[in-house]
């Protein structure tokens, strides 16, 4: 049977944590408002930490009668107003940029489209990183070789006649057609750190959120490459550690499908040899 153990001082220490009262604005305008207190339980992993404390969870309440609908809008309002070392990434507000992605309630999501009404309400919202990926800090993963892997599939335009700007590589629409399910990606990782092959053989395999990219540029009709993507894909590692458990499907906040991707792929190689 397999071992796995844990890095060391990784453990969470479940006697450390603190707890953040709530913040009201009752103070300020002496007026006694109503409270819808949710508690949040978030990570907190800090490298720097003199004491060189374990990761621990640090419990947080938030009156929603005094916070915007969306999780962002809760961590946003612990940083502001409960301990501004908090640290995680956000800039769109908008599900665009896909920086704010990290585990919540149990699902890898992005917490600027994750309403907190849509979290469990039998229990505290419990908020994580992207889980199996380094931590740099609380909720800031470490993206370095998921980027890496990005720039190994070449995403970008490979084509042997070179840029004019009084030239467009024009698409008929049925060949923009083919890009739908694939443009939309914001390579939030979502998929890619809920997929349990990815977990295991990361340091190889490509993954989903990658696999779908690389699918991308494959069926671009202006693209020049496809078989050359195609052989560097064929490789039992790359792309051949994807065993159709579909939780990638299930977790893309975009509704995109990377598993049907990958199937596409293999097609593609298959129908070479045919
Ligand atoms: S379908 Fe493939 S890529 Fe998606 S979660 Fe399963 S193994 Fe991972
Ligand atoms: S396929 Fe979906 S979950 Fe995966 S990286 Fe792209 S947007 Fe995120
Ligand atoms: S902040 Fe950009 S996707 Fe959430």
């Amino acid at each position: 049977m397999a071992e796995f153990t844990l890095p060391k001082n990784s453990k969470i220490d479940k006697k450390i944590g603190k707890t953040y009262k709530v913040k009201s604005s009752e103070k300020s305008t002496g007026k006694k408002l109503d409270k819808n207190i949710r508690v949040f339980e978030v990570y907190r992993y800090d490298p720097e930490d003199i004491d060189k404390k374990n990761p621990h969870i640090d419990k947080f309440e938030i009156d929603l009668n005094e916070c915007g609908p969306m999780v962002l809008d809760a961590l946003i309002k612990m940083k502001s107003q409960q301990d501004s070392t908090l640290t995680f990434r956000r800039s769109c507000r908008e599900g665009i940029c896909g920086s704010c992605a990290m585990n919540i309630d149990g699902s890898n999501t992005l917490a600027c489209t994750k309403a907190i009404n849509d979290c469990d309400k039998s229990s505290t919202i419990k908020i994580y990183h992207l889980p199996h990926m380094p931590v740099i800090k609380d909720l800031v993963a470490d993206m370095t070789h998921f980027y890496e892997q990005y720039k190994s599939i070449k995403p970008w335009l490979q084509a042997d006649e070179p840029d004019n700007p009084h030239k467009e590589r024009i698409q008929t629409p049925q060949e923009r057609e083919k890009l739908d399910g694939l443009y939309e990606c914001i390579l939030c990782a979502c998929c890619s750190t809920s997929c349990p092959s990815y977990w295991w053989n990361s340091d190889k395999y490509l993954g989903p959120a990658i696999l779908l990219q690389a699918q991308r540029w494959i069926v671009d009709s202006r693209d020049e490459a496809s078989a050359q993507r195609l052989d560097e894909l064929e490789d039992p590692f790359k792309l051949y550690r994807c065993h159709t458990i579909m939780n990638c499907a299930q977790a893309c906040p975009k509704g995109l499908n990377p598993a049907k991707a990958i199937a596409e792929i293999k097609q593609g190689i298959a129908s070479r040899k045919a």
